[in-house]
């Protein structure tokens, strides 16, 4: 019979069995996958897992806080973390456009993520086994969708933490490859790790980056993350997390318009609430959440975030419209 007890079980004993005394690294990137993943093999190897997290200065109010101290408290895994916030912000200082900003945020970060990798290969630790071994939030759709040729247009260009390039010679270790999203979610909870990475909705691998319509400063990153952060905190105080499939908030930072606060003229950017309902992503609903919920969303984001004096709904289904702006 499936339990999370005996998957875990299994799973601990075939890591085991497959890195025997070597040493193992894997990359977190905040999601669940990836969280669950290395959460499993902490549990079967311990100590000769070395896990690795990219601070790209992209990620949403809190979760960088996550996974260097949550994750780690939950795990009690080894963790180093790279901040290349500034890196990210020169790399992407002057560029607009979406696909350009996809792919600079997918270069820095595999080279960022290899020179750490590299580090922990040549620092190596006291008990002199050599890191042979990558970690892999891979699961069973994962698989399915690469191996089965669906066809499936590639409209934009995406970007995992599991997107490495192939000349690493590690071998890889892939404790979830037979497992969906809500086995993983389960197995995670099972292993004691943190509400929010387990219940975490979707959240692309470039972040705010692509959430930023424009140019992307550290001024506009903190100022979506404020609102971003009052509308996560609205939808959930309002029970919304699990019909709302995700809901990204768009700054955009080329627009402005005129508005009127306290005795004066404004003239700010705009918020994009954009609540899609879905299966899995290929097509999305936009959700008809309740007016209440939008209402406080707004009047919280345009008294409480400098800057922002308008709040728009995206009302546009997925397709024509795709989930994220960019
Ligand atoms: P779109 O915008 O194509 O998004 O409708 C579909 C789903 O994919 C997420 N997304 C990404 N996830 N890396 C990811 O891991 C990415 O580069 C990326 N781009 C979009 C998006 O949030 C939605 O869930």
């Amino acid at each position: 019979t499936w339990t999370t007890g005996n998957v875990i079980e299994e799973q601990v004993e075939a890591i085991r069995e497959q890195v025997g005394t070597k040493r193992a690294i894997c990359g977190l990137s905040g999601g669940v996958d990836s969280a669950v993943a290395a959460a499993l093999v902490q549990k079967a190897i311990g100590s000769q897992l070395t896990c690795v997290y990219v601070d790209h200065g992209l990620m949403r109010k809190g979760e960088t806080e996550q996974v260097e101290k949550d994750f780690v408290a939950a795990t009690g895994v080894q963790l180093k973390v790279v901040d290349a916030q500034q890196r990210f912000l020169d790399a992407l200082a002057g560029v607009s456009d979406p696909e350009e900003k996809r792919k600079i945020i997918g270069r820095e970060f595999i080279r960022v993520f290899e020179q750490a990798q590299a580090e922990i290969v040549a620092e190596g630790d006291a008990s002199g086994e050599p890191v042979e071994f990558l970690v892999q939030g891979t699961l069973y759709p994962d698989i399915v969708e690469s191996g089965g040729g669906t066809g499936t247009a590639n409209i934009k260009s995406h970007h995992n933490v599991g997107g490495l390039p192939e000349d690493l010679e590690f071998r890889l270790v892939e404790p979830l490859r037979q497992l969906f999203k809500d086995e993983v979610r389960m197995v995670g909870q099972e292993l004691g790790l943190p509400e929010e990475i387990v219940q975490r909705q979707p959240f692309p691998g470039p972040g705010l980056g692509i959430r930023i319509v424009g140019e992307v400063t550290k001024e506009r990153l903190d100022l979506l993350r404020e609102a971003d952060a009052i509308a996560r905190e609205e939808l959930t105080a309002a029970g919304l997390d699990r019909e709302i499939w995700q809901c990204p908030v768009v700054l955009l930072a080329d627009v402005r318009s005129v508005g009127v606060q306290g005795d004066g003229r404004t003239y700010g950017h705009p918020i994009v609430l954009r609540p899609v309902s879905s299966e899995d992503a290929m097509t999305a609903d936009w959700t008809r959440m309740p007016y209440d919920v939008l209402a406080r969303i707004s009047t919280r984001i345009t008294n409480e975030v400098r800057d922002v004096n308008r709040v728009v709904l995206d009302v546009t289904s997925k397709p024509p419209g795709t989930i994220e702006w960019e």
